[in-house]
């Protein structure tokens, strides 16, 4: 059998149903129960074979290039952006081909292509998803076929939010986020989501949370959100949905508010601000309710949005979807 030369993998975009977050760790982290949710939102990434660098004497490698990364590119709809992500070695895609390679000694050189749909530093884990796509796409491509606990440990190391992408559908994450258990969810939901032309960095939006919050309780899962999600009740889910990191969002960028009032306003059965922001999600419907009803509320709120002039883009998507796919 030949072995591939070019690889791609599509991976969801997330976004969480319950963010809970406990004090500071003595490791900079917090012990999160974090309950993902992935979305169809979608990045694509192909990894491709790079011709074997000449080499210089030394065996270093230019600015921007990893001894694996041989190339990085992005494409996709926001300029605005495309101009956040980072298309050197410090990008988490890099890092993932670089992890696998070192893990394994199988590494060769790779040019990585990013397909961005998901919004950039936008809360719904983008950067991990291409992240996770990466370590999967590239150990297709060089052959290494990892065990799948291999790969979700390596996810891990990675950062928080990497390995959930390997599984889809919907996860509590506990510890820093990366300890997955799959929740029993078998209803499917509509959401909006609105955009911001502005992006959040996750560490300063924790250090915000902890000045705003130095007491914060250990986190627990929400038997609410639990039983509203085993039930697949749309209403009740729209009423659990939490993000601790929340009031720390809308204290750096005040005008999340509004945002939320407007799609709340407009009939959304739950509006929060994703993750670390500054994307905000609206719960528009699911579960038993009747197509009609659903496909109303959600044009409604997406019309409020819009005429709201409050984001640079409203996207429409459902949920649970399957993590990564090979295209
Ligand atoms: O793990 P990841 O690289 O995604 O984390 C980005 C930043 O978010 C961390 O450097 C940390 O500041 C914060 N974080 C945290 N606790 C977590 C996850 C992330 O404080 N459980």
């Amino acid at each position: 059998m030949t072995a591939d030369t070019t690889v791609t993998v599509r991976v969801p975009a997330k976004v969480n149903l319950q963010l809970a977050v406990g004090p500071g760790r003595e490791d900079g982290f917090h012990d999160l129960v974090n309950v993902f949710h992935a979305v169809s939102l979608f990045d694509e990434v192909t990894v491709q074979e790079a011709r074997p660098r000449s080499g210089r004497p030394d065996g270093s490698t230019s600015p921007g290039e990893g001894p694996l990364l041989a190339g990085l590119t992005a494409n996709g709809h926001s300029v605005s952006h495309l101009s956040r992500v980072p298309l050197d070695s410090s990008n988490l895609a890099a890092g993932a081909a670089e992890l696998l390679g070192g893990e394994t000694g199988l590494g060769r050189p790779v040019r990585i292509h990013l397909e961005k749909r998901i919004p950039v530093a936008g809360g719904m884990a983008g950067g991990s998803a291409d992240a996770a796509a990466a370590l999967v796409a590239c150990d297709r491509l060089w052959g290494t076929d990892l065990p799948r606990e291999t790969l979700l440990r390596l996810a891990a190391e990675l950062g928080s939010d990497v390995a959930f992408p390997l599984l889809g559908g919907t996860a509590v994450g506990r510890g820093r986020g990366e300890i997955l258990e799959p929740m029993d969810s078998p209803g499917r939901y509509r959401w909006v989501f609105a955009l911001s032309p502005h992006g959040l960095s996750t560490g300063a939006v924790f250090g915000e949370y902890d000045r705003l919050r130095p007491d914060a309780p250990a986190p627990e899962l929400s038997t609410a959100l639990s039983r509203a999600l085993a039930a697949a009740d749309p209403v009740a889910l729209g009423r659990a949905l939490t993000n601790d990191l929340q009031e720390a969002a809308l204290s750096l960028l005040p005008e999340l508010e509004r945002t939320l009032a407007t799609g709340a306003a407009a009939g959304a059965l739950g509006a929060l601000v994703s993750g670390s922001g500054p994307t905000c999600a609206f719960l528009v419907g699911g579960g038993a309710e009747e197509a009609s009803v659903v496909a109303e509320r959600e044009a409604a709120v997406v019309a409020s949005l819009e005429a709201s002039g409050l984001c640079e883009q409203i996207v429409r998507a459902e949920g649970d979807v399957p993590g990564v796919v090979f295209m």
